[in-house]
């Protein structure tokens, strides 16, 4: 009873009060996980797509610099830039760049690349990819989208599995200049 008289909580108000806070606080945390399953903090797709330096950043020959961080290697040429994948197309391991004989070696079953990629001997059923590269118009920045990759059919020839170069040099899979 209160003191006045004019306002007054049952014992069965009191457990209704409760019984309707409960309910909404299962709907307000179910709402949340909701919102956290359709927007988590982690967007695990972005890491997909990541950049990777300036052009400016790579000078002729190949790079190692995200080798172990985001599985490509850079390349550039006289013509311009590419970012190919460091995954063997036999079973999926990962090369090494011996720079003395200017091949990828794949530790796993041997397979054999040449700087471009193409397959010079070993199981490798094909060549590496190539993956998807843009310049960032406001940092110009270089964006890898490591989803969006190259693979065209090679050709056998006596030096291998091999693509015309020409072919892979276009976007957006290579950056000119
Ligand atoms: S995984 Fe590279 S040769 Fe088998």
């Amino acid at each position: 009873m209160s003191n006045n008289g004019d306002e007054k909580i049952t014992r069965r108000d009191f457990f209704s009060l409760v019984g309707w806070a409960g309910i909404a606080a299962t709907m307000g945390g179910s709402a949340f996980s909701f919102y956290k399953y359709y927007f988590p903090n982690v967007l695990y797709e972005s890491q997909k797509v990541f950049k990777i330096g300036k052009p400016s950043e790579y000078p002729p020959g190949l790079s190692e610099r995200w080798k172990k961080e985001r599985q490509i290697w850079v390349v550039r040429n006289e013509r311009g830039l590419y970012a190919m994948i460091s995954i063997c197309r036999h079973l999926g391991c990962t090369p090494n760049w011996f720079s003395d004989k200017k091949v990828f070696l794949c530790p796993c079953h041997g397979s054999i690349y040449d700087l471009a990629g193409n397959v010079l001997g070993g199981p490798a059923p094909r060549l590496f990819w190539r993956a998807a590269v843009k310049i960032d118009p406001v940092d110009g920045q270089i964006i890898v989208d490591f989803n969006h990759r190259q693979d065209p059919d090679p050709v056998s020839t006596e030096n291998g599995l091999m693509v015309e170069e020409a072919s892979r040099e276009v976007e957006p899979f290579f950056l000119k200049g």
